[in-house]
């Protein structure tokens, strides 16, 4: 566990939980690397200085309250908003500033957390416009590669998006943004408005996504179920980098409980 305040992080000096232990050994940099980001939206800025890295194969979660900054972070990374300062850096190469469509391309897709499929369109239709950056049989394979991820998507593959469940929908837009095969897969709040059991579906399918070696970056509010399932955690607070460790670790820490308890729902 590492307190962020008031200096800044040193490096994590306890030995991870399972998963985050190879993730540690991984020799390879990180495969999104974010280093002293500040943005926002023309006024004040909103998020500021926040540094936090996610590696392939491992699940990384950032949490906090509402207004956190955490939507606005995401942002920042995909290139929706412009960052004032910081870096961002995909697999080593230095991305920062550039535009969403050229970050699909240099291997972020972002899922934000609502609006993120075409509703009037097929399912099949929706991981085809996913997939347009690639040609030919490129798509087709790739698809054929995540229904076999995501059975659901395959059986309900000719129906219309809006014909769909909230949690079959969530699916859809997660193999969405994977169709263009990406090193980080950033999902903003996938479970949020589902019933427990479809949450259960959802984080399921998020650790196959990530034993398939993509990095899951995944912004939740500060429910349990996240913080167990993410090999590293940051916790958000004011725009801020708060705290840092382990997931089941940051679950036993009498600072994130003093802070959240009531919000750490389920
Ligand atoms: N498009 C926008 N223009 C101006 N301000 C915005 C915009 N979107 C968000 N904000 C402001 O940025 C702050 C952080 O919002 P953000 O959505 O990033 O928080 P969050 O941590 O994702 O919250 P939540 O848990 O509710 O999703 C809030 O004060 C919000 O009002
Ligand atoms: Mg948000």
């Amino acid at each position: 566990m590492t307190a962020l305040t008031p200096d800044p992080a040193p490096e994590p000096a306890s030995v991870p939980a399972a998963g985050h232990a190879a993730v540690a050994q991984h020799p390879s940099p990180a495969a999104l690397d974010v280093t002293g980001l500040t943005a926002g939206y023309g006024g004040p800025p909103i998020v500021e200085d926040v540094s936090i890295r996610a590696h392939r194969g491992a699940i990384t979660a950032i949490v906090g309250p509402n207004g956190a900054g955490k939507s606005t972070l995401l942002k920042a990374i995909a290139g929706v908003i412009r960052p004032k300062a910081g870096s961002v850096r995909v697999e080593d190469h230095d991305v920062t500033g550039l535009a969403a469509d050229k970050l699909v391309r240099r291997g972020i897709a972002y899922v934000p957390q609502v609006a993120n499929v075409f509703p009037q369109l097929s399912v099949h239709e929706n991981l085809e416009m996913g997939g347009y950056i690639r040609h030919g049989r490129g798509v087709k394979e790739r698809a054929a590669e995540l229904y076999t991820l995501f059975p659901d998507l395959e059986a309900a593959r000719s129906r219309r998006a809006e014909t769909l469940s909230g949690g079959q929908r969530t699916m859809l837009a997660m193999a969405r943004g994977l169709m263009v095969d990406p090193a980080v897969l950033i999902l903003d709040e996938p479970s949020a408005g589902l019933s427990p059991k479809f949450q259960s579906t959802v984080w399921e399918r998020i650790e196959q996504v990530r034993s398939t070696n993509v990095a899951v970056l995944v912004v939740e509010q500060n429910t349990r179920e996240t913080l167990r399932h993410a090999a590293w955690a940051y916790v958000l607070v004011l725009g801020r980098n708060r705290l840092e460790g382990p997931g089941r670790e940051l679950l036993h820490d009498d600072e994130v409980v003093r802070l959240y308890v009531g919000v750490l729902t389920k």
